[in-house]
């Protein structure tokens, strides 16, 4: 089997800290999201993985053409201009040409069966296949609606109105290779709203229900979102704590699951760090700090007395002492915040920026 990745967005929702590198390396629960995408499409028989790359395409490659993922060959592909989530297929045609393939969007945390989906697709007989899910507010997504045997009857991009369906897009497809015939070649083509709806229209789309774990991470809070569901899944059997190697945890500090704490971690006497707290390996949390709710990339280095409530740290931040960062802060790569600094609800820091003065209104700081 083999799978497209779909991975060259410029992630602009995730700014300022998509400035520095791509979502799918994004850590969830301490490691990338795309090495957990890989990890599970090679675990249900895939030997073929494309990276579909444009944004920060290098630093994907550098990570994946170097990286010994075993039993499975990774070919990176770069769009010299963004061809949308269509347009990547037509370039790697010639890799795609025989058999029906795997195409997902790379920016998703689910514990989908792709063995399940790929097998169905067989069975339906159609063009294409896309998994679907049921969600209660359709108006951000793909909406498909649905005859009793599956097939896709209508396909709906973002509706404005009412739709019958609560049934969405999740972003994992299987595609015959005939499909890419339908591509124009060399420009940005979308396949939710060229492909899919004419597939639809010719009775050659079909669904795939799945209803368990599924969050795309593109927006900060659905970020939080998938480290918190997945911190929840691969704490259980570690009692809520999912320790590194070398971690020094003071005496006084104290752990509430779940949490998961990278290699090299210090924390100093008296903090209290979780629940659902990730900390990336190399950080350093100062005396009688607080973390709850919260992403620290990796490196991160967190003064005495500081809080830091449902916010995420990009790498290599410093945070002074008596500091507080509140819920939806995103701070860069390399920012710094000095002493006794307090950034309430929803302020962003652009990596490397110096803040020396409390923000108490939303805003960039740039
Ligand atoms: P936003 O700018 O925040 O909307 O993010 P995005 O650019 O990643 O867009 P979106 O979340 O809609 O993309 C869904 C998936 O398709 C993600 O995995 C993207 O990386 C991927 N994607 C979007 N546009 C392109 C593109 O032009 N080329 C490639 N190769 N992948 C793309």
């Amino acid at each position: 089997m083999k799978a497209v990745v779909l991975a060259g967005g410029f992630a602009t929702r995730l700014r300022p800290l998509s400035c520095t590198r791509p979502k799918q390396l994004f850590p969830v629960v301490n490691r990338p999201l795309l090495d957990r995408v890989i990890e599970r499409l090679v675990d249900h028989g895939v030997d073929e993985v494309i990276l579909a790359l444009h944004y920060m395409a290098e630093k994907i490659m550098l990570r994946y053409q170097n990286e010994f993922f075993s039993d499975i060959r990774i070919i990176c592909i770069k769009e010299d201009r963004p061809l949308g989530t269509a347009g990547p297929l037509k370039l790697a045609t010639r890799y795609l040409d025989k058999e029906p393939f795997l195409v997902l969007n790379g920016d998703i945390l689910t514990f989908i069966n792709y063995r399940d989906l790929y097998e169905h697709h067989l069975k339906c007989g159609g063009l294409a296949t896309i998994a679907v899910k049921k969600v209660e507010d359709v108006s951000r997504y793909g909406v498909v609606e649905l005859d009793e045997r599956w097939r896709v009857m209508r396909f709906i991009e973002k509706p404005k109105g009412e739709v019958k369906s609560k049934m969405i897009n999740a972003g994992i497809y299987v595609l015959d290779p005939k499909v890419l015939d339908m591509i124009p070649p060399g420009r940005k083509v979308m396949l939710e709203e060229e492909l899919f709806p004419k597939l639809a229209r010719d009775g050659q789309l079909y669904a795939y229900r799945y209803d368990g774990v599924w969050v795309d991470i593109g927006k900060p809070n659905d970020y939080l979102r998938a480290n918190e569901k997945l911190l929840e899944v691969e704490a259980k059997p570690h009692n809520g704590v999912i320790m590194g190697r070398e971690v020094i945890v003071k005496k006084g500090a104290e752990l509430i699951p779940p949490v998961a704490i990278g290699d090299y971690v210090v924390i100093e006497e008296g903090s209290r760090v979780g629940p659902y707290a990730c900390l990336g390996s190399r950080c350093f949390i100062g005396k009688g700090c607080m973390i709850t709710d919260s992403v620290l990339f990796e490196g991160v280095h967190v003064g005495d007395y500081s809080a830091i409530k449902g916010a995420i740290i990009g790498e290599n931040v410093t945070i002074g002492r008596w500091v507080k960062i509140e819920r939806g802060c995103l701070i860069g790569d390399g920012a710094v915040v000095r002493d006794e600094v307090t950034l309430t609800q929803g302020v962003a820091v652009c990596p490397y920026k110096e803040v020396k003065e409390s923000i108490l209104t939303p805003c960039i700081l740039k």
